[in-house]
């Protein structure tokens, strides 16, 4: 009855993620400080919530439309071009159920069965597991780590695009290892796509998120308004709303009829009270965002400089994004070391493990969190390493 070569095969093959596994260990325990997530620990701002509880109470709980409401794609446009200092127009934009849904309508759209994908590794897993699950096949260009932190070889892109490449993405500032592309290298990213005819799929979820001040480069400084770029990107980080569900795409408009439908056809459009809630976060969420970035830039410099100090620890503190990812000399199986750092120092990370076999070395730390939390996790880890590694 319950036999699995029932379903899909694509489905059945979908990797358990590596990160699970340890929350599912550490979860219900008193104590623990959580740095496995990909989330701060501030809950939505009220101005957010209240917007998306008026649009309740008025009754906006009818079929909307499917691109995004309107005022929200406009202030998508406006909003894109403060941050980039480029004119945008909102027939670019298109409001999903998430950065996720971004990508996988972006996947339904560029890759199948008997295409390829690229990804920079080590990486975010679910790149690699929603393209298999379109029934493409995701090819790992492994990062190089180096003391002065992670390196793209450009060559190894070059040569790992064939025939069946279809896509590759770029994920800058990166999730796990705040690689951040210079702008040179997204030019030279850029010039191999276009001269291979691919498409970039840009997630620049992050960019806010970058410790050398401003915001991170992008693609948007360097690409034309025509070129095979499709913006994936998510309200979840900047304005805390992980759980709220809802991102945006950002790509030519040329493709609106198509995403459209794609749209149509996954879960027909975002509810309008998340719009309206998402409506305000780019209205009046900036001094928020600020503060959280601030925030973290100073969570950084703590733990980073706590776990060097040790001198038993491989690590540049991240470019970008709200990850350390870090080795430890003398510990190899980062899988088996998540769940004893669980155990003797009481602090949750994600194994190197679930980003890819580029990983496998490293643990990832989310440090987004309040300072005197990340300075204990700091100490408590400085602590795990003495006695332990
Ligand atoms: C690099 C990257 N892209 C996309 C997402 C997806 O964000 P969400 O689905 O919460 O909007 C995440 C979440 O951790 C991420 O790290």
């Amino acid at each position: 009855m319950s036999d699995l070569t029932q379903l899909r095969r694509e489905a059945v093959a979908a990797p358990e993620s590596g990160i699970v596994a340890v929350i599912n260990y550490a979860r219900e325990r008193e104590g623990l400080i959580p740095m496995w997530a990909g989330e701060g620990d501030l809950a939505t701002p009220d101005f957010i919530c209240a917007a998306a509880s008026a649009s309740l109470r008025a009754g906006e709980t009818f079929y909307t439309w499917q691109r995004g409401l309107p005022e929200l794609r406009q202030a998508l446009a406006d909003y894109t071009a403060r941050l980039y200092g480029r004119p945008s127009l909102p027939d670019r934009f298109f409001v999903t159920g998430s950065g996720m849904q971004a990508i996988q309508i972006t996947l339904a759209a560029l890759a199948g069965a008997g295409d390829e994908v690229v990804c920079f590794g080590p990486a975010w897993p679910n790149f690699a597991a929603a393209t298999e699950l379109q029934g493409a096949v995701a090819r790992e260009v492994a990062l190089d780590w180096t003391e002065a932190g992670w390196q793209l070889d450009l060559q190894k892109f070059k040569d790992a695009i064939g025939p069946k490449t279809r896509a590759v993405f770029v994920n800058t500032p990166a999730n796990p290892t705040g690689w951040t592309a210079a702008e040179a290298t997204l030019r030279a990213i850029l010039e191999i796509a276009r001269d291979a005819g691919i498409f970039i799929i840009a997630d620049e979820i992050y960019s806010r998120f970058y410790y050398s001040g401003g915001r991170a480069p992008s693609f948007h400084d360097v690409m034309e308004e025509d070129d095979r770029i499709v913006f994936v990107n998510s309200f979840s980080k900047n304005w805390a709303m992980t759980g709220w569900r809802i991102g945006w795409i950002e790509t030519n408009a040329a493709f609106g009829d198509i995403i459209e439908n794609l749209i149509q056809y996954s879960t027909s459009g975002v509810a309008a009270f998340m719009q309206r809630g998402a409506l305000a976060a780019l209205e009046q969420g900036e001094a928020f965002v600020e503060s959280q970035i601030a925030r973290a830039a100073e969570a950084r410099e703590i733990f980073a400089s706590r776990l060097l100090a040790t001198n038993r620890v491989s690590m540049t503190p991240p470019d970008g994004a709200f990850y350390a990812f870090f080795a430890i000399d003398g510990i190899a199986d980062t899988r088996a070391a998540a769940f004893r750092i669980v155990d003797e120092a009481g602090v949750v990370l994600a194994p190197g493990t679930a980003f890819g076999q580029s990983g496998h070395r490293f643990l990832r730390a989310c440090f987004h969190r309040r300072l005197d939390e990340v300075e204990t996790a700091a100490d408590r880890l400085v602590d795990w390493i003495g006695r332990a590694a």
